[in-house]
């Protein structure tokens, strides 16, 4: 699952060390290095941002923490300042990432943090936000099938929310169908194209319910850990994206959790740029009154490109809120309108799943042939019954299936 760059260290930043050190040398500080008291202050004209002695005094420190620097410093080092030239297993889970002596990671962390006052740095991640709107509409068109109306209204509702100058509260999305249609697809395109790292970085947390959370007993232990994550994320980062999947099976304490951090997310400062977060809730939840509604204007003519919102809108809240399954239905959460847009996707067919297979075919690197991506297909069970329209399992385990019609 780990993408994006798993490059070595490149031998650059290894020959940047010297260089390191002679900056070490220059900012804030006098033309030479010689801290002899008879040394008048700075030339006015050389007056640059900030007192400069004080920075100077720091030096004599740098220069130590430098000394300090052996090979395996330098390449934690390197790993902060470039994360992008690093092999993510080396990067450093947390600021005490590494068990490295104390005094180490005093030094690393003055050397980072002198290094980062000058330079655009990755402190806190937020350098590593990329809100790449293009890429996400072209992912959602291109990569997703059989999705029109999740295509227009994720990237409507997600971009009209970065764009907004100063949110006051979060936006929340919740995404429904059948398990296959892409929701998670959906996610994941969202924290590609909206974070260098994806759902790598810091900034994206993914919370699976009967993973993360399976035990009942434990639910007063999991609600005070989900919230100290979601702060802390949202401390670190000004824009976080925190995905909730199998939402349906979520407790209804981890819910009203939840709806705290929605509610409350007033901008702690105005100097900076107002934090943001978008929620994202993935359930089966209203998946068969989608399929209803669908299978019912197919029937009556219609193409499937021509359904809109307003076709599913009302029955889709209307079953999730009366749903039986699970807590997210009767939540204050939806009924306290806290969720901006429910996301209905529609059930894929034929001609979805077999795109599915030549993407998957794609992706590998494999050839293909019209016939085994009919093959692929032909795989699938479609429901209902009488109709046989709609694929079961959506795309789902596509990409294990493929291997059997390799030429
Ligand atoms: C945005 O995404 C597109 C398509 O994936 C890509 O070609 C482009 O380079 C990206 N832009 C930036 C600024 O990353």
């Amino acid at each position: 699952m780990l993408r994006g760059p798993r490059r070595r260290l490149p031998p650059a930043p290894r020959l940047l060390l010297p260089l390191l050190l002679l900056l070490l040398l220059l900012p804030g500080a006098p033309a030479q290095p010689d801290p002899g008291p008879a040394r008048p202050r700075e030339q006015p004209g050389e007056a640059r941002s900030g007192p400069a002695w004080p920075a100077f005094r720091g030096l004599r420190e740098r220069l130590r923490a430098a000394g300090a620097l052996s090979r395996r410093y330098w390449a934690l080092f390197s790993c902060r300042v470039w994360p992008e030239d690093c092999e993510h297993d080396e990067t450093p889970a947390g600021p005490l990432g590494w068990d490295l002596p104390l005094l180490g990671q005093q030094y690393l962390d003055i050397l980072t943090a002198w290094y980062c006052s000058f330079q655009d740095c990755c402190g806190g991640g937020d350098c590593r936000i990329s809100n790449n709107f293009t890429g996400l509409e072209s992912d959602l068109s291109v990569r997703l099938h059989g999705q029109h109306l999740a295509q227009e209204l994720v990237l409507r509702a997600v971009r009209g929310y970065l764009e907004l100058p100063q949110p006051d509260k979060a936006l929340a999305l919740s995404f429904h169908g059948w398990s296959g249609t892409g929701k998670n697809f959906v996610a994941q395109m969202l924290a590609e194209n909206l974070y260098q790292d994806g759902l790598r970085s810091d900034c994206v947390q993914m919370f699976i319910a009967t993973f993360h959370f399976p035990h009942p007993k434990y639910m007063d232990l999991y609600k005070e850990r989900l919230t100290g994550q979601i702060r802390k994320t949202q401390e670190s980062c000004h824009q976080t994206l925190f995905i909730f999947d199998e939402a349906e099976k979520l407790h209804p304490g981890l819910l009203e959790a939840i709806r705290l951090n929605l509610k409350c997310q007033a901008p702690e400062d105005h100097r900076s740029e107002s934090p943001r977060s978008i929620f994202l809730f993935l359930s089966n939840l209203g998946g068969n009154i989608i399929n209803k509604v669908v299978l019912n204007l197919l029937k009556a003519g219609w193409s499937r490109e021509d359904i809109a919102m307003e076709h599913l809108e009302s029955s889709l809240q209307a079953e999730i809120v009366e749903s039986s399954d699970g807590a997210f239905g009767h939540s204050h959460l939806v009924k306290e309108n806290l969720i901006d847009f429910f996301i209905p996707f529609l059930p894929l067919e034929y001609r979805h799943v077999r795109l599915c297979a030549r993407d998957a075919f794609l992706s590998q690197e494999l050839p293909y042939t019209e016939a085994a991506l009919d093959e692929v297909a032909k795989m699938v069970v479609y429901v209902p019954k009488e109709e046989q329209l709609f694929s079961s399992q959506g795309c789902k385990s596509i990409s294990q299936r493929i291997k059997y019609f390799l030429p």
